[in-house]
């Protein structure tokens, strides 16, 4: 991947400066601003507990609802202390913020190195925010010195096994890191649909279709908040790709809007509801997302019925008045805004009577109720606890996670799992000597386990934000031998002929193809980058027996896959990826991914071939982006309309074992609408099949919309009937003039499938 296409100046321009301050000594982390008052001998701690006790802090009592303590702190409240919870700061060494309307200063009381931090209120033992970027962990903004977590596989991973459970695991997981490194908010729940397969974020995301992504999400969100963090679902909305994502205007009607990217965030909504919403850098419509009474008060407040609030994303602040009257409740990250919007700007737009006294409190009750009901008060986080961390347990959850979204596309019967006859085994490319390759940007966990500035393979790219490319130290090739009898050997696949001659000799090749994705970037086309498909063309025709293993962010193109006899997506699979690479290989572990994106067979099958917005323009410009194209036909509901042929359809993915899906029924009860069908292992195998339902009504914007799904965990030859709930808004379209969802018609079909391009039964039903 090249650098020509670095293009987000202003993101580059903040970030790079980032990455050049050296880590420095930093004010000290008081234990807890605003926490109770820390004492030291019995007596004085008594009359503290009487001072700040429940009898006179009532709030803070855990037997009252998160509304009623809501109400009672904010009754004690002044002005100044409701506003000042809404705005917070970059606790990150940035001198270069220094500028003559800026004048950062360190924030006292935030963890150098995160995100954010808002301070809390002693006098009313209201804790601070400390936040912390992202989805797969605790991320690190850059020093010689970053916190070194566990990550997770990346989100569309997670989105690729097709388990709630499995991501609500995940979630607790990284909440506990997040809590035991001293961080009570954690800007997870990336999610805006795939509707661009080059966006440098989508694997941050959950794919393209809004109830797999919205159920994958809001359990991933229910699972961080269960460690008494709060959750942050984001990027609402439309944030569905990289270039000119400051500027961006996504055009979308509202009807498509709703039953697109804005019913992933009703859904995850719904599930996991968390504690804040990330509004998103573009504009929608014509407003910018932090400042679009439709998006956050309309949608988001009124009918989602959200009670948390929202905060900007870094930098995506752009008014105090149309902001705070539009929903916006918190600004992020001071200084990364041009002005302090919510700083005193705010307090005098209330004074003045341009924003309500009454809209200043339901900001500070909105950011104030989440605290509350995830128990931020009353498991207060400490500071940083993580030598107490549990890094052995947590690289099996993330291994499991890993393993349960690789995705098997293609195999030549006989090929994988890896025979145990195989005597040599040539392993080539992307550092799988080392470790596996792990996405970029804000979201980006250093690795664990490896050296302390985690850079486990020196950089290729160049340090500036987004990157550092990193790769976490679970090197594939140890995870292989340790696993064979066979001789496995590496080689880096610089050299081509060496690679080619190598290939001759072996049993098997088994060729890692990586594509490293980051924030702020979106890749130049599909392509894997660096001449890697000549690579794999040439050992290809070298060895039949050629198993490609990809690390790519979304989907990629195979020009050379009628050549090569495997293909295992393996996204950026986590701290324990070459275990779980390895397992999955041998046998160990049964693939069960499924795709939660189509991989495309060409650019020219897009909705748009050519990514909008001129990548030169500045941060003042006004780029039109249009999503009427597809509207809500997004992904494999695109491809079905156009009937375009993709290189693999969403929901696709193949297995060890084989599986048969038959006896689909439905069952109406009221309004709600369930299928019941029998699924049986009909291989050797032990594994687990995705069943997934597909419902055609009339009057859509594709033929068919996913209506729910399954994964059914099968011992060889074991069958079961399984019975599942089809989401009602997927029956449905979203009337614009009632803002309700209603059934055009009546009369519906439902198919029993493992892919978008399937379908075994087919029953036709009526409302
Ligand atoms: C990203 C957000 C992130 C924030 C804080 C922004 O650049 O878009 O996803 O949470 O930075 O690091």
């Amino acid at each position: 991947m090249g650098w020509s296409y670095f293009h987000n100046v202003r993101g580059f321009v903040m970030k790079y400066r980032l990455l050049l301050a050296c880590a420095v000594a930093l004010p000290s982390i008081p234990s807890g601003t605003g926490a109770i008052a820390q004492t030291t001998n019995n007596a004085p701690k008594a009359a503290a507990e009487k001072r700040t006790g429940p009898a006179n802090r009532p709030w803070l009592d855990r037997s009252l609802t998160a509304d009623a303590r809501t109400e009672l702190i904010l009754k004690e409240m002044s002005l100044a202390e409701k506003l000042k919870l809404t705005f917070g700061y970059f606790p990150t060494k940035a001198d270069w913020q220094r500028t003559d309307t800026k004048n950062w200063v360190f924030p006292k009381g935030g963890l150098p190195d995160s995100a954010g931090f808002v301070p809390g209120n002693e006098r009313l033992g209201i804790p601070g925010q400390w936040l912390t970027d992202a989805g797969v962990g605790v991320a690190s903004q850059r020093t010689a010195t970053p916190r070194l977590r566990t990550s997770l596989p990346s989100g569309i991973a997670t989105a690729a096994s097709w388990d709630p459970a499995l991501a609500q695991a995940g979630g607790a997981m990284i909440g506990n890191e997040a809590f035991l490194s001293g961080f009570n908010v954690l800007l997870a729940g990336g999610m805006n649909l795939m509707r661009e397969p080059r966006n440098g974020r989508n694997f941050e995301y959950g794919g393209e279709d809004p109830l797999l992504a919205g159920i994958i999400t809001g359990h991933a969100i229910r699972g961080i908040q269960s460690q008494h963090v709060i959750s942050t679902m984001k990027h609402f909305a439309f944030n569905g790709q990289e270039t000119n994502r400051f500027t961006m205007d996504h055009r979308i009607g509202e009807q498509a809007a709703r039953q697109s990217d804005l019913l992933a965030f009703e859904i995850a909504h719904e599930v996991g509801r968390p504690g804040s919403v990330m509004c998103a850098y573009n504009r929608v419509n014509g407003f910018y997302a932090c400042e679009n009474d439709w998006l956050l008060n309309r949608v988001l407040k009124q009918s989602f019925g959200f009670k948390g609030y929202v905060m900007t994303d870094w930098g995506a602040g752009h008014s105090t008045t149309q902001a705070a009257n539009a929903g916006l409740d918190q600004e992020s990250g001071w200084a990364f805004d041009r002005s302090p919007y919510f700083a005193d700007a705010l307090r005098e737009a209330v004074n003045n009577g341009y924003v309500s006294t009454a809209r200043a409190t339901d900001m500070a009750r909105r950011i104030l109720h989440p605290m509350f009901a995830v128990g931020a008060f009353d498991t207060r986080v400490q500071g940083d606890r993580s030598t107490t961390i549990d890094y052995a347990a947590h690289a099996l959850v993330t291994r499991t996670a890993a393993e349960q979204g690789m995705v098997l596309l293609k195999n030549r019967p006989g090929l994988l799992p890896l025979a145990a006859t195989a005597r040599t085994i040539l392993m080539i490319g992307s550092h799988a000597d080392q470790g596996v390759l792990s996405g970029g940007g804000s979201s980006q966990v250093y690795p664990h386990g490896g050296p302390v500035n985690g850079i486990t393979v020196p950089d290729e790219y160049p340090n500036a934000f987004p990157g550092p490319k990193l790769y976490h130290p679970s090197a594939p090739l140890k995870a292989l031998q340790a696993r064979t009898s066979a001789t496995v050997r590496y080689l880096d696949g610089k050299d081509v002929k060496a690679a080619v001659a190598a290939a001759r000799t072996a049993d098997v090749v088994i060729l890692f193809g990586e594509q490293w994705t980051a924030e702020s970037i979106d890749a130049p086309d599909l392509s894997l980058p660096d001449r890697q498909d000549a690579l794999i063309d040439a050992v290809a025709q070298a060895n039949r027996n050629t198993v490609v293993v990809l690390e790519t962010g979304g989907p990629v193109l195979m020009p050379w896959l009628s050549k090569v006899g495997a293909v295992l997506e393996a996204w950026y699979p986590g701290t324990s990826g070459g275990e779980a690479i390895a397992r999955v290989l041998t046998g160990e572990v049964n693939p069960s991914g499924r795709l939660p994106v189509t991989f495309p067979a060409s650019v020219a099958q897009l909705p748009r071939p050519v990514i909008e917005g001129d990548v030169k323009l500045d941060a003042d410009a006004h780029p039109m982006g249009n999503y009427d194209i597809e509207g809500a036909a997004v992904g494999y509901k695109w491809f079905e309309k156009t009937g375009a042929k993709p290189l693999f359809p969403f929901g696709y993915g193949l297995s060890y074992t084989t599986f048969t899906m038959r006896g689909l029924r439905v069952a109406k009860n009221g309004g709600a609408v369930t299928a019941t069908f029998t699924v049986r292992n009909s291989g050797l195998r032990d594994g687990k099949a995705t069943a997934q339902l597909y419902v055609a009504g009339k009057g859509w914007e594709a033929p068919r919309r996913l209506g729910g799904f399954q994964k059914v965990d099968l011992k060889a030859g074991a069958e079961q009937t399984v019975t599942v709930p089809i989401d009602i808004r997927t029956l449905s379209t979203f009337d614009t003039a009632s803002q309700k969802w209603v059934m055009a018609s009546k009369d519906f079909s439902i198919s029993l499938s493992d892919s978008a391009a399937t379908s075994f039964e087919k029953v036709d039903f009526s409302m």
